[in-house]
Formats: structure tokens, sequence, C-alpha cells
């Protein structure tokens, strides 16, 4: 049982890609690990979110990963402000965190270049609240994709360094969760890469799509003009349709759309109807879920207290022994 926290960026809705991607990690990671999901809205305040919509994103990522599967009786579900602790954790990590360091990471270089009307503050300071969001629960692990090894980085140095100044060993050193070989990669509809919001209209399939939408956006996808007798291997674009029948569909199917292909008898707007209906089977009681949940705030209120309750149990503790450590007394 280790204690395991990650965080969850309120922006989008969910595709099949975070589905098969972290999703089905984080619901089997429930089941073996202590952990705290959070949703960091603290966080999306870099990008000055309006109130309307701040809280819309933050309930459509609850409602999603809810009917995800993220179960509220085995992990600790939470909002990141509802947990003020980690504000204080994240101000006095900052007293021990140089500009220099903030400076040198990538995706502060990226928002630099990419941004430069807006560089603010929480931009540059983005890792120490990371740092204060895990070590606040006093956590072993961190999963964490590529886009996230430096600011894991960030957070093993951050811990280590409070350990060194105080000497003392209080927080453990945080590691990336290891998924082993679970990690699937779903490719997009476009024909290369993988599936990803920010890659263009009709490229994902996501959760809350509609079937004419799913069938819509299966029909545009990329192909090719179809296999030859001298040529067997299957392009990009195919292979990527075959990736999302073999994860929707029954083994028989891909085996029978495989025959057809390795025979040159494949006719792609057959295969893509049929990874549409399938595609469809597999988000419609996923789909229901999220309509229902997202009419049902009495429930939310109840999984977002009762998070905030065990987090904050967890967080005023570690805030209340860091403050020992640090030197506050009261008189
Ligand atoms: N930065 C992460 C992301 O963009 C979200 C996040 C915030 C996080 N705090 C965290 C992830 C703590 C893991 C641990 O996806």
């Amino acid at each position: 049982m280790e204690i395991v926290v990650s965080g969850i960026r309120p922006t989008g809705n969910l595709h099949l890609g975070n589905y098969f991607g972290a999703i089905k990690n984080f619901v089997k990671m429930q089941e073996e690990n202590n952990c705290y999901f959070f949703i960091a809205d603290y966080h999306s305040l870099t990008t000055h979110p309006t109130p309307d919509n701040l809280h819309e994103n933050v309930k459509q990522v609850l409602v999603e990963y809810l009917a995800a599967g993220l179960n509220p009786e085995k992990a600790t579900i939470y909002i990141q402000s509802d947990l003020p602790e980690v504000c204080e954790l994240y101000l006095l990590l900052n007293m021990n965190a140089y500009l220099g360091e903030l400076e040198r990471c990538t995706s502060f270089k990226e928002k630099v270049r990419k941004q430069p009307e807006n560089i603010n503050a929480g931009l540059l300071t983005y890792p120490t609240l990371m740092a204060a969001d895990v070590i606040i629960h006093k956590a072993a692990k961190v999963p964490v994709g590529k886009d996230q090894e430096q600011n894991l980085e960030m957070m093993r140095t951050f811990a280590r360094r409070f350990n060194r100044i105080y000497k003392t060993e209080y927080f453990p050193i945080p590691t990336a969760y290891n998924f082993g070989e679970a990690l699937v990669k779903i490719p997009g509809l476009d024909g290369s890469g993988k599936m990803g919001k920010s890659e263009g209209e009709g490229n994902a399939i996501f959760l809350s799509d509609k079937p004419e939408v799913i069938r819509n956006k299966v029909k545009k996808a990329v192909t090719d003009s179809g296999p030859t007798k001298m040529n067997h291997n299957k392009s990009e674009p195919i292979e990527n349709l075959f990736t999302l029948l073999k994860v929707v569909s029954t083994p028989d199917t891909v085996t029978h759309f495989n025959d057809l292909y390795n025979k040159c008898e494949i006719r792609y707007g057959d295969l893509k109807k049929q990874l549409a209906e399938d595609i469809i089977n597999f988000t419609t009681p996923l789909r229901d879920k999220i309509t229902e949940l997202s009419a049902n705030n009495d429930y939310l209120r109840k999984v977002v207290k009762q998070g905030a309750d065990k987090a904050r149990e967890s967080a005023s503790k570690t805030i209340k022994e860091v403050r020992e450590i640090i030197g506050f007394k009261k008189f």
C-alpha cells in the first residue's frame, strides 16, 4: 500500500486516448494503493479562466473521471482548492526554490516563448505548487507522463532540499509510478501520431461524443489507397484504425478485417462502419454515466466533501509537523 498522488488538469473533455492511457491505470492503481487524485484548479489559474469557466471545467473533469471509474470509496478524490494547506506548503517551499532553476524548466521556457504576454509568477512557480501537492501527503509515487518528468525531478529536488536544510528525513523523495507494460498509446484519426485534443478537429473521440459525431469522425479518418498483392504492410493510418479496433472490438472482428486486408479484399468503408459502431457501444455507457452524474449535484457535493475531509486530515498533519520542523513556535 503506497501513497500515490496525481493531479488532473481541469481542461477539456476526456478522449479515448486519455481513457486507455492514464485513466485505466488510475482505476487499477486505486485498488492497490492509497491514492489521492485531485483536480488541479489552482494550477489552472495560470491561464486566467473566467469564474464560470473555472467551475464548469472542474465539474466536467470530475464527472468524467468518476464516470470512467475513479472510485471515491477507494481513492481520495478532491479539489485542490479545497485544501488550503497546500498553499501554505507552497509558500514555504518557494522560500527555498531558486529563480534560476525555475526559469530553466522546459515547460516554463516554452511558455515564455509561446505566450510572452502572460508570464506570471504562478507559471514560474508551477513546479513548487506541484511539489507541495505531492509531498503534503508524504507520497512515495507519482504517475507521470513524459511531459511531467521534469516536474517530478523538481519535486524530488524540493523534498530533498527541505530535508537537507532542516536536517531531517521528514519528506519521502517521490518516484515515478511505473505502469509497466500497461501503457497503451491510442492513435488519433488523422493518420499519424497519438490521439490528442490539440491535434485538430476530428482527430480525437471524446467519451461524451454522441453517436452521430462518432460516425462522422470515423468516416473522415485518414486511410490509404488499399493493400496490393505486392505490399501487405499496413500504412500508418491503417495500422492506427486496427489499433483502435483492437481496443473496442472483439478479437473475431479484428481477425475478420485482418483476413480481408491480407486477401486485399478489405473495404475501408466497412471497416470504418464496424469501428464506429464498436466505439459507440463502448462509449455509450460512459456517456450515459456522464449525463447522469452531471445532473446529480448532490452526489458530486458529497464526493468532493468526503475527499476534502480525507485529504485535509493528511495535509493538516503534515503542515503541523512542517511548522514545527521549520521552527514556528507557540508563545
Ligand atoms: N501538471 C500536471 C499536468 O499538467 C497536473 C498536476 C498538478 C500534477 N499537480 C500535480 C500531476 C501533482 C501529478 C502530481 O498534467
